[in-house]
């Protein structure tokens, strides 16, 4: 079929790039400070990092596996390999476009932020008041953020219709380790400011009568989110690596990457956010309160403010490709559409949902989801139960149904690489994610409360 003109990634490295690219992104740097801050900090911190190295890194490495044994889009990947599995892959096509509605509202405002700096009018302000109420005013406008959301999903297209070769694999390069840099010299100004002891207590240190039920789902659901897990991103992007890609390798590094890089976020953050009396708890708009605080203590603010807002653009935009890439490829293979009439089918309907979102944080905030407006009930839906629901079944796809042979040709390159931990990594999927992720779940739903 289309497997032999399939595009192919690079060397080794590549894989990890594009799949690094894919993860660091705004649920590093935007989503982990605020969500973090909002469940207690330094237990979260714990709660989040047993998820990932428990539930993440298996997961991630399944998909991996289902991507590149099927050389498949989503769908495609759970048609072929067993037939009865495919709504895992219109899950994840269907999650994909609703995180891509909120997720390109975020975007919009990076790129707005860094028009801001570049105008010198993101130093203008002197307190953390006066950048929260611009930010508030700014997202509740009806125009501009809604304009810049659809400015990034068209950027988002332009690369997808170049291809998956030339612009994923390239924008990814050089950009990452420079944006990496950025991070390291900003925490270090944030450490330096006076209260930063009290930032880094709140963000390491666990109190453990903090921890409920609830720091469990959100951690869970944050950790999905950063490594792009759960809804078939993964097993899109490892359709096209090759034959020699080591995938443990792969997925080990991408985790450590990510996890360092909401750390580093972590760090820039909270120092910050005590040193300027600003609430933890404040929500979506704790980095863009706090950031532009640290840039205006910097000599040269506006060269820094406007590199990272230009680098976080960029983390940004190699995180929508990957996902506007679930809902393409799928348009692409599945409904036999031409890569350009795909990658347009996507960018109409994300277009649509994007707009309708933004608008949803101003002018339409009255329109209620189960008491959410259709920005935080788009998050709500997809980080808490879409792709935790994927998660459960690609654990119990790959532990329970997916052919041995398969699976392990696929983790050793046909034989080629060693596979000490596979007794583990089986025991993992097959009953320690899907018991805790099925868990979590019944919890939330409220089924153990009467317990
Ligand atoms: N992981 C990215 C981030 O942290 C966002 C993202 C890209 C994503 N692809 C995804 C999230 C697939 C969930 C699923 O910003």
């Amino acid at each position: 079929m289309k497997t032999d003109k399939r595009a192919t990634l690079g060397g080794k490295l590549s894989a990890v790039l594009v799949a690094a690219g894919s993860s660091v992104g705004l649920g590093n740097i935007w989503r982990f400070p605020y969500v973090a801050g909002e469940n207690g900090g330094g237990s979260f911190l714990l709660v989040y990092a047993l998820c990932v190295l428990l539930l993440g890194l298996p997961i991630l490495l399944a998909e991996f596996a289902v991507g590149r044994a099927a050389h498949r889009n989503t769908v495609g990947a759970y048609r072929t390999l067993a037939p009865a599995w495919r709504f895992l892959g219109y899950n994840g096509v269907v999650t994909a476009l609703l995180i891509m509605g909120f997720y390109f509202v975020v975007s919009g405002w990076t790129l707005e932020y860094t028009v801001h700096s570049l105008t010198g009018e993101l130093g203008r302000y002197a307190t953390a008041e006066a950048y929260a109420s611009a930010f508030d005013a700014f997202i509740r406008d009806p125009w501009r953020p809604a304009v810049y959301t659809v400015l990034f999903v068209l950027l988002t297209h332009g690369i997808i219709a170049w291809g998956v070769q030339k612009g994923i694999e390239r924008s990814a390069k050089v950009l990452m380790p420079l944006l990496f840099l950025v991070l390291v010299v900003l925490a270090v100004r944030s450490l330096l400011m006076p209260g930063s002891a009290e930032g880094l207590r709140f963000l390491f240190a666990p109190d453990f009568s903090k921890i409920t039920a609830r720091t469990l789902l959100v951690a869970m659901g944050q950790a999905f989110f950063s490594l792009s897990i759960g809804m078939g991103c993964m097993v899109t992007y490892a359709s096209y690596f090759n034959s020699d890609t080591n995938l443990r390798h792969t997925a080990l590094h991408v985790t450590v990457l990510d996890t360092l890089v909401a750390l580093l976020a972590g760090i820039v953050i909270f120092p910050a956010v005590f040193s300027s009396g600003i609430a933890p708890t404040s929500g979506p708009s704790l980095v863009f309160v706090t950031l532009p605080g640290i840039f205006n203590s910097l000599p040269l603010s506006m060269v820094w403010s406007t590199g990272f807002f230009l680098l976080l653009v960029i983390a940004t935009l190699t995180s929508t490709i990957s996902l506007h890439e679930v809902a393409t490829a799928y348009f692409h293979e599945e409904w036999h559409l031409s890569r350009k009439a795909a990658a347009w089918t996507t960018t109409l309907l994300v277009g649509t949902i994007g707009i309708l979102a933004s608008l949803s944080v101003g002018v339409l905030n009255g329109w209620r989801i189960a008491g959410l407006n259709l920005f935080d009930a788009l998050d709500a839906l997809t980080a808490n139960i879409l792709m935790p629901l994927g998660g459960l079944c690609t654990s119990l796809f790959v532990g329970w149904r997916l052919d041995r042979r398969t699976f392990d040709e696929q983790l050793t390159n046909r034989g080629k690489l060693r596979f000490r931990i596979r007794s583990v990594l089986i025991f993992l999927l097959r009953y320690l994610c899907p018991l805790v992720l099925l868990a979590i779940f019944l919890d939330n739903l409220g089924v153990f409360k009467g317990l």
